[in-house]
């Protein structure tokens, strides 16, 4: 018998490309459907690739049509909170109106399961710690609501047409494949441990830090950050548990435990043993002081518990990857100026 296909949409991103290895190795043939906008047709390695926007149904419809999924990894959207204060509508229009193009692409095709890339930013503002599913869902950015948007639409096409979906709330990933095969490439980036990372290489003159004055216990913004393979194994787990009770249901995906931004600074810096350039700035609006996970559901119910997550390996692996990358850069700047050198000679 042939491997079951899951639809990844957006898997040729950092988090969506690590959970296709993952699926692959559990014995699934993950087919990515990607418009890379900001992924990357390299993160493509194992299954077949649809070229696609979500908003084109008939072209997701045709690749459910000749792929046969039995269900759908959901990861493709915008997801920087910042860029969403600033630029609402690129937002509502990728990550609830694609989101809606899909939901409807899947029941046209009767295909009724889904597992969804939410976020802790549909939380807003800590009100207990840490945050249960049950916490309030009170989003204080735009991207925080479209993705809440979205869980809303999902309830309400379970109820009206029966589709299944698990939704699966993030709190920070980070990190790289252990076997620094794929990792975290974003253009602009704008998560902390690459930027510092980028900084230690010297491919910045200098790293901001963005408020000190949070009530927190060093004043920087404190977060739960979870190692992106651990992330990958839980959405093999979040399927099989869909695609055996064919119910719907929300996870938070951390570890329960925070690590302030100017600690992931000193991390970086005993790690590679160097200083690093910070600029002290004013806290940006949207960004929620503390943000820690209570992933006790997900453990509970889908058997899962992250391995990778301590801050060192967090660190190194994401190491070893923005190094690899900005080698290459270098090495493939330099073939290029060899050409030109060349042809100007010839
Ligand atoms: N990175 C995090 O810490 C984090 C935290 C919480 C939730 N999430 C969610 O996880 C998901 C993946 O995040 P990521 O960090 O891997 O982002 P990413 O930008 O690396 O990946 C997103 C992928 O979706 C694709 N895409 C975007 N819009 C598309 C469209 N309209 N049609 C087809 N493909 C499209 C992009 O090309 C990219 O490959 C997102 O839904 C994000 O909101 C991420």
């Amino acid at each position: 018998m042939g491997k079951e296909a899951i639809l990844v949409t957006g898997g040729a991103g950092y988090i969506g490309s690590h959970t296709c290895k993952a699926l692959s190795k559990a014995g699934y043939l993950p087919v990515v459907y990607d418009n890379l906008s900001t992924g990357h047709a390299y993160a493509v390695k194992w299954g077949p690739f649809v070229h696609g926007d979500l908003a084109d149904k008939a072209k997701l419809k045709a690749a459910i049509a000749s792929f046969n999924p039995v269900a759908v990894l959901h990861f493709a959207a915008d997801a920087l909170v910042v860029e969403s204060m600033f630029k609402p509508a690129k937002y509502y229009r990728n990550n609830v109106a694609g989101t809606l193009s899909l939901l409807e692409a899947m029941c046209e095709a009767n295909l009724k399961a889904l597992v969804f890339s939410s976020t802790c930013a549909t939380y807003g503002e800590l009100q207990f710690a840490p945050m249960t599913e049950a916490h309030p869902q009170v989003p204080i950015n735009p991207y925080g609501r479209t993705k809440w948007i979205a869980e809303q639409m999902m309830a309400e096409f379970d109820t009206a047409y029966g589709l299944k979906t698990v939704a699966l709330r993030y709190f920070n990933a980070a990190g790289a494949d252990l076997d620094t095969e794929i990792g975290e490439n974003h253009t602009p980036e704008s998560h902390l441990i690459p930027i510092a990372i980028q900084t230690a290489l010297g491919m910045r003159p200098q790293m901001k830090i963005y408020g000190t004055d949070f009530p927190t216990r060093d004043g920087s913004a404190i977060r739960d950050y979870i190692h992106v393979q651990d992330l990958a194994f839980a959405h093999v787990l979040a399927l099989q548990f869909l695609l055996e009770h064919k119910t719907s249901d929300q996870f938070n995906l951390g570890t329960g435990s925070g690590t302030s931004v100017l600690e992931i600074v000193r991390a970086v810096e005993s790690f590679c043993c160097k200083e690093l350039p910070v600029h002290l700035e004013s806290k940006r609006a949207g960004e929620p002081p503390i943000l820690t996970a209570s992933a006790e559901k997900a453990t509970r119910v889908l058997g899962w518990t992250p391995h990778y997550s301590d801050l060192p390996t967090i660190i190194e692996s994401a190491w070893k990857w923005h190094k690899l990358l900005h080698e290459t850069s270098l090495l493939l700047k330099r073939l290029e100026e060899s050409k030109c050198l060349a042809a100007l000679i010839s």
